[in-house]
């Protein structure tokens, strides 16, 4: 699969697919698993300082409507929860033992071995950050996500030396932002920061500070909180220190890794977080990232899913011609519109209905919240009508319509703003908005 081959963090990888920090890469017998299965990238484990993260949350995983989303294969939503402890071993442990025993086998095998770590005084950071350079990691990653301390307050306490970690250290810019520059300064290879959605309305900044820090590349994102009911028991799942994860979870990385993209400070992306399939992938490489992540997909199908994910990208890239990862890398920044181009590059549309075509079935009925359908009826067959003045060309109804018998056709800014009146033709603000046309 030559065409999938890139580079991340400058460093040469067969392709941008990275296995997450999880049990899965917690051994060195899990780690050469999953460098087998193909992944271009490993993420180890997070060791932690704190010792109550070796042991607990007792790991606990639920899957919700796995069932109903086919078990699994349909790619529907099906949710994940988790909670899992970090790894029994502290960072020094870990690398010495773990990132030490397997780090040759990873580069026989062309794998970056990143070490996911977290601690709390810079003091900390830096020892463990030099102790996997040592141990021969090509990288390391900080972890300002887990272990999720923000949901255990009942256990920790504010002004405990063991509450700033993971989320809790995140929110404070200027800690992270300070132990990043203080590790850059410490060791050679390069820096991932790992990044909590809780962040996601001051992403930019977190990662313009971080860059400033020394940062090499960021991950958006880790997991963080959700719930879910059980309707039959009232038994409420994933309350508490759980993370979850679903499919659905994929739009808000994506948005997010263009915003960062679009930014172009220079810094590289490993995305994460919803990825279910290998266009997932192709998608997040698409927004910007200059590699992906999957995790939780991995523990449902098996590490081995790796090679269905990169088949699929590389089948992908073959039928669209993509001869490289940089040559689809980015492909949709160019083509997403400010706000200000949205009012002058968007059409105004009206939906027209293919008599030909539609079964009378009313979905289109339905779902119009103009007012705008009315369903006629001869011999007991029906027939979609749709009203041009006052439909608002918003094409929810051609794609519900399951024959495709509605087509949108592109109209004039005036007919358009007087179909938004045509409830209120009398109204002054009518007259207003024609003239702003
Ligand atoms: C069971 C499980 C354990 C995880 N443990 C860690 C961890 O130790 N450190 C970490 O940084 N992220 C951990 N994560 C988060 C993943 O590395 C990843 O960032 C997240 O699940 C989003 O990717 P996904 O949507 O492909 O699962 C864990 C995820 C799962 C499912």
């Amino acid at each position: 699969m030559e065409r999938l081959k890139t580079t991340f963090l400058n460093v040469p990888v067969k392709n941008p697919l990275a296995l997450g920090a999880g049990p899965l890469s917690g051994t060195i017998d899990m780690i050469k698993r999953d460098i087998d299965a193909g992944y271009g990238i490993v993420m180890t484990k997070t060791a932690s300082m704190f010792e109550y993260f070796h042991r607990f949350p007792l790991a606990r995983y639920h899957l919700v409507d796995y069932e109903y989303a086919d078990r699994g294969r349909g790619y529907l939503d099906w949710v994940w929860f988790h909670n899992d402890h970090n790894s029994p071993l502290g960072p020094i442990e870990f690398a010495r033992e773990v990132v030490a025993g397997v780090s040759d086998y990873a580069k026989k095998n062309n794998c970056l071995l990143v070490g996911t770590f977290a601690a709390s005084t810079a003091d900390e950071w830096i020892n463990a950050a030099v102790e996997y350079e040592k141990a021969g990691a090509g990288a390391v990653e900080l972890n300002y996500c887990c272990p999720g301390v923000s949901a255990l307050s009942d256990i920790i306490r504010d002004g405990d030396a063991t509450a700033n970690y993971g989320d809790k250290l995140a929110e404070n810019p200027e800690a992270t932002s300070l132990i990043t520059s203080k590790v850059r300064a410490a060791i050679n290879i390069p820096i991932i920061c790992k990044i909590p959605p809780i962040l996601r309305s001051r992403i930019k900044d977190t990662v313009a500070s971080l860059k400033k820090a020394g940062a090499d590349a960021v991950e958006l994102y880790a997991n963080n909180h959700g719930m879910r009911v059980n309707i039959e028991t009232a038994q409420p799942v994933g309350w508490g220190c759980a993370a979850v994860n679903t499919s659905g979870h994929l739009v808000e990385t994506l948005h997010d890794v263009a915003q960062v993209s679009l930014e172009k400070t220079g810094i590289e992306i490993m995305a994460g977080r919803g990825m279910r399939k290998w266009s997932d992938a192709v998608e997040m490489l698409m927004a910007g990232a200059q590699a992906v992540e999957v995790c939780t997909a991995a523990y449902v199908y098996g590490p081995e899913y790796a090679k269905e994910l990169l088949e699929g990208m590389n089948a992908f890239m073959e039928r669209k011609g993509y001869r490289s990862i940089d040559d689809l890398r980015a492909k949709a920044l160019g083509k997403m519109l400010k706000s200000s181009e949205i009012k002058d590059r968007v059409k105004p549309l009206y939906a027209r209905v293919n008599p030909h075509r539609c079964v009378g079935c009313g979905r289109c009925y339905d779902s119009c919240v103009y007012n705008a359908v009315r369903m006629a009826y001869k011999n007991g067959t029906g027939m979609a009508k749709i009203s041009r003045e006052r439909c608002n060309g918003c094409a929810l109804c051609s794609q519900v319509c399951p024959a495709r018998a509605i087509d949108m056709e592109e109209r004039s800014l005036e007919e358009y703003v007087r179909s938004q009146y045509h409830a209120h033709p009398g109204s002054p603000e009518l007259a207003w908005a024609l003239k702003e046309i």
